[in-house]
């Protein structure tokens, strides 16, 4: 029998390093059957129309090739197929790309070393992936060295609402509603208790727009929407 390894630790810390790697590869290994419903439950059913902002966010023309970095089961990869893109995906949780759904080639991978010639794509994007990187600025520089000088980046992530009446529904969704909703529809309430409280490894939205602008990005834009729940970053390649 395999031991599992838990998300987090006994007093709820957060896990870091190569714990932290472990335990989210893990951890999306096993809500992978479950994760695009719990997805739609959670985002209110709103989360597909987030993805395709996110494909707009590129502003590439069609036939543009992208890598979809951290693309899970692939929502991000039909989107980019719809809007006329050559998508490519990345993940490095078999599970998540054993639930796949989309015809874009998929590859088993880690975003800190992403198998790929420097200048290769003309977009990289990521959905819900940040907060999920050991090694955040390591993560924007390889997604850097991946594009074209003039190349898109955009990552599509959740955040913490700054108005505070907006926050505290916020935090009465994510850290009340949805562990309730993970215990009975996944049976893994650690994992979506792990998911609402993982936000705390993403830096603030100043700091975000630094690591972008440190990686190479120029143009940086950062926007939200859902009353600042979900933010959209996007950069160009210098
Ligand atoms: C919340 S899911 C998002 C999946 C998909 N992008 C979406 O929009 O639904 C986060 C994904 O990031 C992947 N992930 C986390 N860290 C990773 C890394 N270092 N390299 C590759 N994939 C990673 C996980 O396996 C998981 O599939």
């Amino acid at each position: 029998m395999t031991s599992r390894t838990q998300v987090l630790g006994r007093d709820g810390a957060l896990p870091e390093g190569a714990d932290k790697r472990r335990a989210v590869e893990e951890m999306f290994d096993r809500v992978a059957p479950g994760y695009d419903r719990m997805n739609r439950i959670i985002s209110l059913g709103q989360d597909r129309r987030w993805r395709r902002r996110a494909v707009s966010a590129l502003a590439l023309a069609p036939g543009a090739r992208v890598l979809d970095v951290a693309c899970g089961t692939g929502d991000l990869c039909d989107d980019l197929a719809a809007a006329g893109h050559t998508a490519i995906g990345l993940d490095f949780s078999a599970g998540m790309l054993r639930q796949a759904h989309t015809a874009a080639p998929l590859v088993r991978g880690d975003a800190l070393h992403l198998p790929t010639p420097g200048g290769a794509f003309d977009g990289v994007i990521t959905g819900f992936a940040l907060r999920n990187f050991v090694d955040l600025g390591a993560v924007l520089d390889a997604c850097a060295r991946a594009l074209r000088p003039g190349g898109r980046f955009v990552a599509l992530d959740a955040a913490v609402p700054a108005n505070p009446v907006l926050r505290a529904g916020n935090t009465l969704w994510f850290r009340g509603a949805v562990p309730l909703l993970g215990r009975v529809l996944s049976r893994d309430v650690e994992a979506y208790r792990y998911l609402p409280k993982s936000t705390a490894y993403l830096p603030g939205p100043s700091e975000l727009v630094a690591a972008l602008e440190a990686a190479g990005f120029t143009a940086v834009d950062r926007t939200t929407f859902m009353g600042g729940s979900v933010q959209l970053l996007s950069g160009t390649r210098s």
